[in-house]
């Protein structure tokens, strides 16, 4: 299937690694011209020197911090700088670390906002009026399936809390930018195999006192029905297709790509 994303201009935050990662190259794989950033120069470097190595498509990076608003200037600069216009953003930012509520103080929810929503806000603020100028646009933001079924997930409750504001400000904007031709939908992770997860595993491990292994065995035995974790490609083709063209009626949805891990109906 074309997906019709040959030449669109790409935004793709925090990618040097993990979901960010795979969503930049299977965009650069669909022929898409693509903005990759992360906080460290050398991996985001290699990141899209990787990426442009294996699909032959125009990568460009920049080292910014999507957590503060200069970053977030400097990333959309970039695109705007290189390319001249944004077709596509796909919202993205590093995970608030893991604590429960007595752990955590108003200076580590203020970090969260920060990271969580506030690369939402101001990376949507930033790519609108391009994406308004050449008529249209489509917006993916990458939650969590916590936003849906948080209570199984009891230690990252900045996690739970924040990106349900994202998904909120999402919803609300499928609506509002419905007029200007730009699309706003949700993709979210269940328990995709990347570093995040890794470390969230090994947080759970030392609060319960087991190993790792004995926790990814949990979820892939008890609670993920097709019985293992993602993989990032997996994710990435649903970002991919719901950003592009193809998805051209869908706008304000949020799927969960999550092998089965969810229980609710909707
Ligand atoms: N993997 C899953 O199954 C899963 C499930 C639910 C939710 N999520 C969420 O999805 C997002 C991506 O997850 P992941 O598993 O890909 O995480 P990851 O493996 O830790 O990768 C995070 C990426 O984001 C970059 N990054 C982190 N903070 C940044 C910042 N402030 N500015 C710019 N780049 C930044 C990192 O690069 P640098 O360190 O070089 O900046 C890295 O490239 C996270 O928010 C995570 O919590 C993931």
């Amino acid at each position: 299937m074309d997906l019709g994303l040959r030449d669109k201009v790409t935004i793709v935050a925090a990618s040097s690694k993990g979901l960010g990662r795979a969503v930049a190259e299977e965009f650069a794989r669909e022929g898409a011209r693509v903005v990759m950033c992360s906080r460290d120069e050398a991996a985001i470097r290699a990141a899209a020197e990787g990426v442009q190595r294996k699909t032959g498509a125009e990568v460009q990076w920049t080292v910014a911090d999507v957590g503060t608003a200069e970053g977030c200037q400097k990333l959309v600069k970039t695109a705007v700088d290189k390319f001249g216009t944004i077709d596509i953003l796909v919202s993205n930012a590093g995970g608030p670390p893991p604590g429960r509520f007595d752990d955590l103080d108003d200076a580590a929810w203020q970090k969260a906002v920060g990271i969580t929503l506030f690369s939402a806000v101001r990376l949507t603020r930033l790519v609108l009026p391009h994406m308004r100028k050449a008529g249209g646009g489509s917006i993916v933001y990458m939650t969590s399936t916590t936003v849906r079924q948080p209570t199984q997930y009891l230690n990252l409750i900045l996690s739970n809390a924040i990106r349900a504001a994202v998904q909120g400000m999402a919803k609300t904007l499928s609506s509002d930018l419905a007029k200007d031709g730009v699309r706003v939908n949700c993709v979210q992770p269940g328990r995709i195999f990347t570093e995040r997860i890794e470390q969230l595993d090994s947080d759970t491990a030392k609060r319960q006192n087991t190993t790792p292994d004995a926790i990814r065995a949990h979820y892939e035995k008890n609670v993920i029905p097709m019985g293992r974790y993602g993989k990032p490609e997996e994710f990435a083709a649903a970002v991919v297709f719901l950003a592009s063209p193809k998805a051209s009626y869908i706008t304000g949805t949020s799927l969960q790509v999550d092998g089965g891990m969810l229980m609710s109906m909707f």
